[in-house]
């Protein structure tokens, strides 16, 4: 597998849960020969619990503050990583605009079909726990589009392979 240069600047996933971030991460870090950090991750580390955990017992908005938090954190490292996000890291102005300052945004487009039929079953989302799942997925994607869509590189991921969608991304990042 041939190793790519790696940009000099941190690389920031975003996407909507399931528009599979956490995989495409593990392969392009692979291929960049770069530190993988997972915000997700960090969150979790510096809470001592899941999130799941966060979420009922201190609520969205303490989980919003620790992922600012560690999205602070990591950027001002100032090392060439790359930071596979959380799918509402996109909500806060402040994270958009220190993402776009430090990093290059690589945003994962992903169909509501798609992302329906890859979080199916899954429990670890608090977001997605309870009734009218499609209903509200629909709703928070379509509030985070023009999130989303403010980034440096944007890949259609729908259909595509996590091979295809990394191979993508690398062509693009050779601009950068
Ligand atoms: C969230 C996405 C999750 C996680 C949390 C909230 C969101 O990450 O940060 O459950 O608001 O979209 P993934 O996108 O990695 O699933």
């Amino acid at each position: 597998m041939n190793r790519c240069a790696m940009p000099d600047k941190p690389i920031l996933l975003t996407g909507f849960m399931g528009s599979g971030k956490s995989s495409v991460a593990r392969l392009l870090a692979e291929r960049l020969g770069c530190p993988l950090i997972d915000l997700d991750a960090e969150i979790v580390s510096a809470a001592g619990c899941s999130i799941n955990e966060i979420f009922s017992s201190k609520g969205e908005a303490v989980f919003r503050q620790l992922e600012s938090d560690q999205l602070q954190r990591v950027l001002a490292r100032n090392e060439c990583v790359l930071i596979a996000t959380g799918g509402g890291v996109v909500i806060s102005p402040g994270n958009r605009s220190l993402m776009r300052e430090k990093g290059i945004i690589v945003n994962l487009d992903v169909s509501l079909e798609q992302v329906l039929g890859r979080l199916a079953g899954c429990n670890d989302r608090p977001l997605l726990a309870g009734d009218q799942v499609e209903e509200r997925v629909r709703t928070l994607m379509e509030s985070r589009q023009q999130f989303y869509a403010d980034a440096h590189i944007r890949i259609d991921t729908n259909g595509k392979s996590v091979e295809d969608v990394a191979a993508e991304v690398l062509c693009r990042l050779k601009g950068f």
